[in-house]
């Protein structure tokens, strides 16, 4: 496995790679790695010929008050897993690396991001499509792998290949759960042993609402009020926001007719959790 720290060695590696008819695969990430990571890694291993994964703890993604500085990070862990998952290329850039002095330009993508994570996290997805992009000029990749943990940025950077003409294709992966159904996350480590019980709130509230769809309640706004009385039940808990909205622009919705997102950001102690799922109607999933 190479480790690649400049972005012009990074860029020479992939324009060779693309002459001699390799398919590169990517997957960004910031590091820490756990369960989740590493499945975006084995579908990137399949997606392409050679697999390249990037590590940077993207400081622009970060608000002031944020976690920027405390973000965990596991240099040696993450090198052995990746190793192990059968990874080509680490692309590992400094901070003075991507952003030299000067630095000045911004990639935005206007509407999605005027919703859930976008509004309690100003500039939030600026700092994640001005990253990606970047990443994207340094990796050269065919095809890059991305969480639906992450669903809204899944969709902003879907959203901005199609507006931007990137000839890249994007694939969406799963979330990856613990067995009790918490969605694996680099941020679970600040939970204390109670706190990562009460945790359990959030894949809760997603399962509350599809049981409530399936029992006939529609109203986006009932839905949300049960989720807001489960979540309220468990201690350290501190709701950012419930949404049930469209899938597609993510949309809050008024009523729904087959399926709808649903997602949440609950504060557990010092730690932000999110996680979504899609609800369907029972007659629309063709049981
Ligand atoms: P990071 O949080 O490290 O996540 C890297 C990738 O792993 C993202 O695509 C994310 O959606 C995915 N991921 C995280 N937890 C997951 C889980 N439980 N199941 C499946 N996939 C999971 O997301 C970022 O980094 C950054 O914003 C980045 C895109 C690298 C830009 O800086």
């Amino acid at each position: 496995m190479e480790v690649i720290e400049k972005i012009k060695e990074m860029q020479e590696r992939a324009e060779k790679l693309r002459l001699s008819g390799e398919t590169i695969a990517f997957v960004p990430t910031m590091g820490f790695f756990h369960e989740g990571h590493l499945e975006l890694m084995r579908v990137g291993r399949k997606a392409g010929s050679k697999l390249v994964i990037s590590i940077f703890v993207n400081p622009i993604q970060f608000g002031p008050s944020e976690d920027f500085e405390r973000y965990p990070r596991d240099m040696e862990g993450d090198l052995q897993k990746a190793k192990e998952v059968g990874v080509d290329i680490v692309f590992m850039p400094s901070v003075d690396e991507m952003y030299p002095e000067g630095f000045q330009t911004k990639v935005a993508v206007r509407d999605l991001t005027q919703h859930l994570c976008g509004l309690s996290r100003p500039g939030h997805f600026d700092g994640v499509t001005t990253v990606v992009s970047k990443l994207f000029n340094i990796v050269k990749p065919h095809v890059a792998i991305f969480g639906q943990k992450d669903y809204q940025q899944l969709t902003v950077i879907s959203r901005m290949v199609m507006d931007l003409n990137m000839d890249i294709k994007i694939i969406g992966v799963p979330t990856v759960r613990e067995p009790d159904g918490l969605a694996m996350s680099s941020r679970n480590t600040y939970l204390g042993k109670e706190e990562r019980e009460s945790a359990l709130c959030l894949v809760k509230s997603l399962e509350l609402a599809q049981n409530l769809l399936d029992t006939g309640e529609d109203n986006p706004m009932m839905i949300k009020e049960r989720i807001e009385e489960l979540i309220r039940e468990y201690p350290y808990t501190e709701i950012d926001y419930v949404s049930v909205c469209d899938p597609d622009t993510l949309d809050e919705l008024e009523s729904i007719s087959d399926r709808a997102l649903v997602a949440l950001a609950v504060r557990v102690g010092s730690a932000r959790l999110i996680d979504n799922r899609i609800i369907t109607k029972k007659e629309k999933r063709g049981e």
